[in-house]
């Protein structure tokens, strides 16, 4: 038996394939466009050939995320904090709090025993998100990937007074042209994010097991910073970015498992996957 979880994020879409044991057969990640429900197929296609298997052989389907509502194929929605939930306590048992930052927000949810109690979040504005990161990595012409290793080599840290991430880039810019080091920069851009999350988790209340998840943990200027903004330890998966598309499919497993214990109808349809005419 195989289960699949399907995460549209705002920037990234995510999906992965497990076996009834849970051993991942595969991880497919890449950016998320504006058509969303040919986008969901063609991952889930490229995920099925990674495979070696094919869309019937799936037992069942959770969608998560942003655009989970445009998943055709999918046999159930979740919500992507409990799927984000779920997916960190299967790597970190012990985990108390968890803070996914992603491209469009930053969530900070409180677990317990692998489940979701409460949670807090941030989707009105892009400071504070990836994409404040995103847009700052385009106005310097610098690798995204590269932003967070940059920043660690600064030997001080440039306070950035605007929080706004269209007056932040100015001031980025600005402070370049001053002679500033890019590294001092990027430690104090970095700064001012984790500050602005940390004081979202504050709000929550911080327990330990903490985990960073989510696209933006990537990024180890961000890990440092949010460590000290915190002043704790953190654990952060070895994958962040597919954090929630695994939980997705370990509750689809537990789902489809928890179905058949108590006898109840299971998904009978024939699955098809629409062909996507975007991808060349
Ligand atoms: N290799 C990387 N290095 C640094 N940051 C990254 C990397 N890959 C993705 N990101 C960040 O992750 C964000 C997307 O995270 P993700 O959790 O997929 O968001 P969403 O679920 O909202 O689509 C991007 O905005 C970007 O800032
Ligand atoms: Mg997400």
């Amino acid at each position: 038996m195989y289960f699949a979880g399907v995460d549209i994020g705002s920037t990234m879409t995510k999906v992965v394939l497990m076996d009834n044991s849970g051993n991942l057969l595969s991880a497919i990640k890449g950016p998320t466009g504006p058509e969303y429900r040919q986008l969901a197929n063609e991952v889930m296609r490229q995920a099925l050939e990674q495979a070696s298997l094919q869309i019937d052989d799936i037992s069942y389907i959770v969608a998560t995320g942003y655009g989970r509502l445009n998943v055709p194929f999918a046999d159930r929605q979740i919500t992507e904090l409990s799927c984000h939930a779920r997916g960190v306590s299967s790597l970190f048992p012990n985990v108390r709090t968890a803070i996914d930052i992603g491209g469009q927000d930053a969530k900070c949810m409180k677990i317990d025993n692998g489940r979701l109690t409460s949670f807090v979040m941030n989707d009105k504005c892009a400071a504070g998100t990836g994409r404040f990161l995103e847009v700052t990595a385009a106005t310097l012409g610098i690798r995204l990937e590269d932003m967070g290793d940059i920043s660690l080599k600064a030997t001080k840290k440039i306070q950035i007074s605007n929080l706004c991430t269209i007056f932040a880039q100015q001031e980025v810019v600005a402070l370049l042209s001053r002679g500033e080091k890019l590294e001092n920069i990027l430690a104090g851009l970095h700064d001012a994010l984790a500050s602005r999350i940390a004081a979202l988790a504050r709000r929550l209340g911080i327990k330990p097991d903490l985990v960073l998840t989510g696209g933006v943990a990537k990024n180890t200027g961000m890990v440092r910073a949010m460590k000290e903004s915190l002043d704790c330890e953190i654990f952060v998966p070895e994958e962040p970015l597919l954090t929630g598309a695994l939980g997705a499919a370990i509750l689809a497993k537990e789902t489809y498992m928890k179905a058949v214990a108590a006898g109840e109808a299971l998904p009978t349809k024939s699955r098809r996957l629409e062909k996507a005419t975007f991808f060349s």
